[in-house]
Formats: structure tokens, sequence, C-alpha cells
């Protein structure tokens, strides 16, 4: 689908956002291994989650949608009925990674496959730690999907050091370690988001080591009531779109303010951006609250090295606030970009190449200069999205702040996080 925006002339209103997905997945993950009901509220609508579903389906567990609420019928430890066929995780990299950790321990045969785009992405990360706990597992010669996995007769309690800060891999460690009466730890040097350790009130402590996070069978998952807060990553394409738009404001109601996650918040604070935060709640650990934004005028700053796993997921819309901001963009030790749903560094650069931006582009990152004149816009753009939602997300907010326009190629990737991106818009700007 190729999308069209037009220019548009302000941002006025509020919105509530759909639930965060990385807490969805795991609310879906950590309630279908608890035995019994457990019910979560707010679940993301987006497709990455409804693989994650649809895994735990194929694996017996039932799910029953209430009015604002998900049932969702646990099956406990061992329980879990095996599957017909393989399961799909489609574009979703944290269903077949965390879901990794979770059938390491069952009694029968398993196959996680995905889409082509998964399909490409690096596997061995968890396969390595997960067989060095003991587990039967495999990926392909060229360290991609499918994922196959034998019974085993024990999973062992292992001390990892993550190779890269990851979520996933740490996530998929901790939850193949809740099989074992043993105590895994996972250490990382630089904090990746924490949302498995909240959800499963895991101890994390810092040592000489880095950030150590525990789990054994102590920590195994029990019937509960989830509620997730919006997502913070969906907010950060409306947040710069208020910012980078004349006379706008914008309040978003009850968004993740997990700290692993407002990274770039706080950059978009020190380039200048109006965001105040209030009504702060914590509800099963995770912290939430309201933003309001308000049009800046914005300046690069330096973007520093422990700050990338916690922005990672936002660095292309950050890219788009830095053209609009005084001095150079640049980021760097984000080699990671290259392995999202695209390679996010080649996406960003060839889209702003198309506006007539010089781009310097290096391994693990790219700078451009801020405020250019080099950006045409005498005519429409034709952005690619590559069939990553948020490259397709930014390039559709860069789109409404050039004179005329912009469209975006194959724009229906955008379900992967945000189905409704298109009608959210519609109830916050003016053209
Ligand atoms: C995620 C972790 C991050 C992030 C992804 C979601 C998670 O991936 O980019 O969108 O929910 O654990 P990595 O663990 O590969 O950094």
């Amino acid at each position: 689908m190729l999308q069209e925006f037009n220019k548009i002339s302000k941002v006025k209103g509020e919105l509530e956002l759909p639930g965060d997905k990385s807490i969805s997945h795991r609310a879906v993950i950590f309630s279908s291994m608890a035995n019994g009901r457990s019910r979560i509220f707010n679940l993301s609508d987006s497709e990455d989650v409804k693989s994650t579903r649809r895994c735990f389906e194929a694996l017996g567990v039932e799910f029953t949608q209430g009015k604002g609420f998900l049932t969702v019928n646990g099956k406990g430890f061992k329980n879990f009925a095996a599957p017909t066929g393989s399961l799909f995780a489609g574009n979703s990299g944290t269903t077949a990674r965390l879901l990794s950790g979770v059938l390491i321990a069952q009694n029968f045969k398993s196959q996680i496959t995905g889409d082509p785009s998964l399909s490409k992405r690096p596997m061995k990360r968890v396969t390595i730690p997960l067989t060095a706990m003991g587990g039967k597992i495999s990926c392909s010669e060229n360290d991609t999907l499918p994922i196959t996995i034998t019974p085993t007769e024990k999973i062992n309690a292992i001390k990892y050091n993550l190779p890269v800060p990851s979520a996933q891999i740490k996530s998929s460690v901790l939850i193949a370690g809740l099989h074992s009466d043993e105590t895994t730890s996972v250490i990382e040097k630089v904090q990746s988001r924490n949302h498995t350790e909240k959800m499963l009130a895991l101890k994390v402590e810092r040592t000489g080591d880095g950030i150590v996070s525990y789990s054994s069978r102590k920590n195994y998952p029990e019937v509960k009531e989830y509620f997730v807060p919006s997502d913070i990553s969906t907010a950060a394409f409306f947040i710069v779109l208020t910012l980078l738009s004349e006379k706008s404001s914008l309040v978003l109601k009850n968004v993740s303010l997990n700290e692993t996650r407002t990274g770039y918040i706080e950059v978009l604070k020190r380039m200048g951006g109006y965001i105040e935060t209030s009504n702060k709640q914590v509800m099963a650990g995770e912290e939430f609250g309201d933003l309001f934004i308000k049009s800046s005028s914005l300046y690069n700053v330096k973007i520093p090295e422990e700050i990338i796993p916690n922005i990672i997921d936002e660095i292309p819309i950050l890219a788009v606030a830095g053209i609009f901001a005084e001095g150079v963009f640049e980021i760097n030790n984000a080699s990671e970009l290259r392995k999202k749903e695209t390679d996010r560094i080649k996406a960003i650069c060839e889209n702003f190449r198309l506006t007539g931006l010089n781009v310097g582009e290096s391994e693990d990152g790219f700078s451009v200069s801020g405020k250019s004149k080099a950006i045409s816009e005498r005519e429409q753009i034709h952005f690619e999205s590559y069939g990553d939602h948020r490259i397709a997300m930014a390039f559709g907010v860069l789109s409404m702040l050039l004179k005329s326009g912009g469209k975006v190629k194959g724009f229906d990737c955008v379900n992967i996080s945000n189905p409704g991106f298109l009608s959210q818009l519609k109830k916050i700007v003016i053209i």
C-alpha cells in the first residue's frame, strides 16, 4: 500500500494509545505458563502480539476475549500440548526468541518458523546459551530460523554474560532458567529493557560485573491480572510530530514510563523538546503516566553509547527529529540496528538521501546535518518502508512535515506494531 501524507498545519488533542508491545508479549507468555486463569487489560492489538498468542493457542492455551480484557487459561509448567505443525512467529523476533526459552523444557519436539524478514535475523544468539543450559536446540547453519527443539532430560542453570545488549536474549535465558531449581544469572554491561525482570519480580542487582538478573523455578509465573500501559515506542512518532509542528500540543494518556524505555524522551528533552510527565502510577512493577508535549525548537546533542539499547527502537524517529534540529545528528555504536526487521541504518540513510540530504553512513551508525537547506521540498518524495513498521511510521511523520507532503511505500507494515496509526493521526492532526 502506497500511503500519501499531506503537510499538516498543526497537532492538537489527546490520545490513549494501545498497549505496549513488549509488555503485551510477556503478559501473554507468562499467563500461558501460569496454572489457571489470568486477565490482561489493554493488550496490544499489534500483529506481533497476535503471533505470540497464535503460538500459545497452538500449544493448547485457551484465550477468551472479554470487554476490554483477554482471559488466558494458562497450562502450567509441562502441560502444553504438542503442536501439530511448526509454530509461526510471523515478523516477531520477541516471539521467536522468548518462545525458545519456554519450549526448551517441554517433553515434545517443536519448530519455530517466521516470515521472510524474521527468517533473515540471527538466532544463534539464543540457541548458544540455551544449548549451554542443556537444551537440545538448533537453528540453521546460517544462524537463522527455523529453530528446532527436541526434548531434553534436564535444564541446568547458567551464569551468562550477554554478548550483545538484548532484552530478547536476556529474557529467553531467564525464562529457560525458570525450569531449574538452581539459580540462573544473566549479566549485562549496559541495561536493556527490563520488563521480564519486573513482571516476574526477579532479583536484580548491580555488581562490579554489570547488571545481574536472577531466575529459578521459584519465580515461575502465577495467575495474575495484567494492566498493559500505552506503548511508549508508538508514542514516539506522535511526540516528534508535535514537537516539530508549529503551535501544537498533545496529551498522551497512560503511557509506559519504564525507565529502560524512556531514554528517547530524555534525549528529546536535552534537544530542547517540551515534554512534561504527570499522574505517574505503578502497576505490577511497571510505571506509567501522562505526557504533555508542545512545539519546540530543537538542537542536536551527543547521544552516549550507554543509552543506545534504551532508544534502539526509536532511532528512526529520533533521526527525523535530528534533521530539523540545529547542528549534526549522529548515531554510533548501534550496529544492532542492522539486525532489526530490516537493516535500519541503511533504510534511514537511503530515505534521507531521497530528500537530497548528505548522509554519512558507517557500520554502526550514521550522521546527517540538521536544518539543511538540501531537503528537496519541490516535489513529493516516495519513501520506502522496507517492510519495517518503524521505518514506515518515521517517514510518514517526515512526510507530514514537508511542504509537498510525501508517500510511503508498503505502509501497511505498520500493523506489526500499531494497526491504528492512521486513525489515531486523524484524531489529532489539522491539515
Ligand atoms: C524487545 C527487545 C529489543 C527491541 C524489540 C523488542 C523485547 O530487541 O528492539 O523491539 O520486547 O524484548 P533486542 O533484544 O534484539 O535488542
